[in-house]
């Protein structure tokens, strides 16, 4: 008996980062290529972004590569927002609806839920992956996982 295979989505996605991840462009590129391909695939991501620790302050996260709204966020402090929790926690934030944060940063009055993905290399936190939804309770176990294994996969990039 044969057994067909189906990958998901989210799989292919995976894949396709994997892919991209072993091409000869720049750290950014890469990066800046994943969040257009999570924007363009999963239709509730309508912004995605990273922020990695600042270079001149050991405490404060520094916009990256994005794509979506600019935002006013550009440095953000350790602790301040789902993004600076995340940063002391190095834990994966969910919130499927950020008005009833109370720790949280504004981006733009549209947005109602946000799912913030640590980076790590070893245990030592050195960016992370922002997502956030015009559309309230759309963060699913199954974005979750899959967001948390492509942040697994660019520890590498960042050693
Ligand atoms: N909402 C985030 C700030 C970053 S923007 O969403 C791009 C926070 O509360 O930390």
């Amino acid at each position: 008996m044969s057994v067909t295979h189906t990958l998901g989505l989210l799989d292919k996605l995976e894949n396709q980062i994997q892919q991209l991840l072993e091409r000869n462009i720049s750290r950014n590129e890469k990066l800046f290529a994943i969040c257009e391909l999570l924007a363009d695939e999963i239709a509730i991501f309508d912004w995605v972004g990273f922020y990695f620790v600042a270079d001149d302050a050991i405490d404060e996260l520094v916009l990256g590569p994005f794509v979506g709204e600019p935002t006013n966020h550009t440095r953000i402090p350790f602790g301040k927002g789902i993004c600076g929790q995340v940063a002391l926690s190095h834990k994966t934030f969910v919130s499927q609806d950020v008005t009833a944060e109370d720790n949280y940063l504004a981006c733009s009055i549209n947005v109602k839920s946000e799912i913030v993905v640590p980076i790590m290399v070893g245990d030592k936190f050195v960016a992370q992956l922002d997502i956030d939804s015009n559309t309230k309770n759309s963060i699913t176990l199954e974005h979750r996982k899959a967001l948390n294994n492509i942040c697994k996969m660019l520890s590498s990039e960042f050693q």
